[in-house]
């Protein structure tokens, strides 16, 4: 194959939902029919359980399940899939958010019977902001959920996107027959079966009577007069509003019950997008560029103590990269080659001797790569879009050990370096703040810190509403800015500047006070 076709055939995307609507489910029925495993109940959830909570030992084991699981690529036809599993607990959204910058599209699971949900409502900010193309599928419906259509204008209204349905429910809950397939004009019957593919019917006139035959009387009037409705209301689908991130197709199952989920996957690989082209500072990489190159996404600390190790996760973004090649580390200006990266096939971890873009690697590392490294075959090359949010929480760490302030310092750089959370030094008076989505983080630094770099910290409590990044192209403005609010500036660890509000309030009125300062709630602007 060449270059051109392998790079073509690869689907690399994200599956997103908020805990619950059955992210672990559809994943594992996916690959089920990618024959990557052969009966359910093999993918084990990385939902961290709620009764743990409090126990983060415990959490970050049952987290250790997802190094296994972090990328699943699979054979399904003639296209190489690539999915990439994102942390269940709100606590690590900020793992996800970074996620979705190595996708090329994403599956949205939503539960019918509660709707969109509070984290999926912040993880598709993040594909609206990068324009991914999403497609939705509604889950449970072997359960008793929302009116259809109230969840389309739901998904429209509360996502900020058009959606247009591609496959329509007949009944849902007890009565649930199957659905009608728009796209493939076919009927899918249901038989609760958690295990095999439920019957489909090719049916194309939807006026014969045959339905009839197939789902009684009263369910058959029903669908062509939704189907009817349907036509009336949406526009034919069009897959170039999907490509650019406009539309969002729907389609309708029950993960558990295995139904919907193949006529999903089918229309997936046929519409999702290969590889797209990424932005660098420098310019636009396409895919099929022949020179490699690539970023790091994530990297995966070990937490035994005794193999400190980790795993950096590099997105391929151009042309083919090669074990025990030389490839330039753009920070480090250095060439640095890999005897055993690894790739993730069927859960099973294996060393590889070449990935192609849309694909993922897996470089052990010794702390020589950060969040948002560059590599390529030569070039300098700065890949953009992994942006931070402002977090939600704030505490000062302080050094707990005067013993071991160095340890402590390094500790901090590295941890942030991996993504596990911000920091910002208040320019006042130097003091270090770390920023997190949830509580949790601030458990997984001291516990780290402490059995990874031998130091202590303790948390010291800050009030604080938001983090912003500050610009504006009025300098007089800007300085002027700092040196009014100079006790709540801050820089983050590129050096940028960052206004920490202490409240809504005092962040309204500095937004009415300042006119010509942008305030961004994202690191990315
Ligand atoms: P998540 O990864 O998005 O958090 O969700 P997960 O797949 O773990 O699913 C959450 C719960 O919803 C699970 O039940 C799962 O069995 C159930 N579920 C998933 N898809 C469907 C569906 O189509 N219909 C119905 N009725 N239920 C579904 P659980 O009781 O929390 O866990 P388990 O003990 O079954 O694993």
């Amino acid at each position: 194959m060449t270059l051109a076709e392998e790079i073509k055939r690869r689907r690399t995307f994200a599956i997103i939902s908020h805990p619950d609507a059955g992210k672990t489910t559809l994943t594992e029925k996916l690959l089920l029919f990618g024959g990557a495993i052969h009966v359910a109940g093999a993918v084990k959830s990385n939902k961290i359980k709620k009764t743990a909570t409090s126990d983060w030992m415990e959490i970050e084991k049952q987290r250790g399940i997802s190094v296994a699981t972090s990328v699943m690529g699979f054979e399904y036809r003639d296209f190489k899939i690539n999915i990439l599993d994102t942390p269940g607990h709100q606590d690590f959204a900020e793992d996800t958010f970074r996620t979705l910058t190595a996708v090329d599209s994403v599956i949205i699971v939503i539960d019918s019977a509660k709707g969109v949900e509070t984290q999926t409502r912040k993880l598709m900010q993040v594909c609206r902001m990068r324009k991914t193309p999403v497609m939705v599928f509604m889950n449970k419906m072997d359960r008793e959920g929302r009116d259809p259509f109230d969840l389309m204008d739901e998904v429209e209204a509360e996502l900020g996107i058009k959606v247009r349905p591609l496959s329509w429910p007949i009944n849902m809950g007890q009565n649930f027959k199957g659905v009608y397939n728009i796209y493939k004009e076919d009927l899918n019957l249901y038989t609760p079966n958690k295990q095999t593919v439920s019957e489909t019917i090719e049916f194309k006139d939807l006026n014969s009577k045959e339905l009839e035959g197939y789902i009684g009387e009263k369910d058959a009037a029903k669908l062509r007069e939704d189907l009817d409705l349907i036509q009336g209301v949406y526009n034919p689908f069009n897959v170039d509003e999907y490509l650019s991130g406009d539309l969002a197709p729907v389609f309708f199952g029950s993960a558990l019950n295995t139904f919907g989920v193949k006529e999903l996957l089918d229309c997936f690989v046929e519409i999702a997008p290969s590889p797209r082209a990424v932005e660098a500072i420098e310019r636009k990489v396409d895919p099929m560029e022949q020179a490699f190159s690539g970023f790091v996404f994530k990297i995966h600390a070990n937490m035994d103590p005794n193999h400190r190790s980790c795993i950096a996760f590099v997105k391929v973004c151009s042309g083919k990269f090669e074990r025990n090649v030389n490839y330039k580390h753009v920070r480090f200006n250095r060439l640095m080659k890999f005897a055993a990266p690894t790739a993730f096939m069927a859960q099973r971890k294996e060393t590889v001797d070449e990935a192609y873009a849309g694909d993922i690697v897996g470089l052990p590392d010794n702390g020589n790569f950060k969040i948002g490294d560059s590599l390529s075959s030569g070039e300098d090359i700065h890949f953009k879009g992994l942006p931070s949010f402002s977090p939600e929480m704030f505490q000062y760490i302080e050094n707990a050990d005067p013993m071991k302030q160095k340890q402590l310092q390094k500790g901090i750089d590295q941890l942030m370096d991996e993504g596990v959370a911000q920091l910002f030094v208040n320019q006042f008076n130097g003091r270090k703040i770390i920023g997190t989505v949830g509580q949790l983080q601030f458990e997984v630094i001291q516990y780290r810190l402490l059995h990874e770099y031998n130091a202590q910290c303790r948390w010291e409590p800050i009030r604080l509403y938001k983090a912003c990044w500050i610009e504006s192209d009025d300098a007089a403005e800007l300085e002027n800015f700092k040196k009014r609010k100079y006790q709540y500036m801050a820089k983050d660890k590129e050096n940028r500047d960052v206004f920490l509000a202490d409240s809504a309030y005092m962040l309204q009125m500095a937004q009415e006070d300042f006119k010509n300062i942008r305030f961004h709630f994202s690191s990315e602007f």
